[in-house]
């Protein structure tokens, strides 16, 4: 799919965010935009560390910034990254994503444009969250 769709803004927010990652160990840099409930985006991108495991992904970057500035209602998150496949969220971000998002709507793309939609739900299907417990 063409970037020129309903999800060209929230694209565009996570490409130039992928701008600013720190990524000199992998060299592999990604963007994420988070849209909240009332339209706003909050974009993120992946800051690594020396010690690599304290590294963290563009999507709770994106994520922590959202809640951090108290906004906890999200409907769809977008990730960029420059690869000819879609990047899906890592373990780790499917469980921060699931527990603060539910089932948003996940938009993969790539520099030049959108290349897969799927939904939280079909990338976390048996979720450990509050219902668990
Ligand atoms: N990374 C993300 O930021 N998001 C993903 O969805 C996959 C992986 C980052 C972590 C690390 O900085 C680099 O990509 C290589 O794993």
């Amino acid at each position: 799919m063409a970037a020129k769709t309903a999800h060209q803004k929230l694209w565009r927010a996570a490409r130039e965010a992928r701008k600013r990652a720190h990524a000199p160990f992998s060299t592999f840099k990604v963007g994420a935009a988070l849209e909240t409930l009332d339209g706003e985006i909050i974009s993120g991108c992946n800051v690594e560390n020396a010690t690599y495991g304290l590294t963290v992904c563009a999507e709770r970057v994106a994520l922590f910034k959202a809640i951090s500035e108290g906004k906890k209602k999200f409907t769809r998150v977008c990730i960029v990254t420059d690869t000819a496949k879609p990047t899906s969220p890592c373990g780790a971000c499917r469980q921060l994503l699931w527990e603060f998002g539910g089932n948003l709507d996940v938009v993969m793309g790539n520099l030049g444009g959108v290349l897969k939609e799927t939904t939280m739900r079909d990338l976390f299907p048996m979720p450990f969250d509050e219902e668990s417990l």
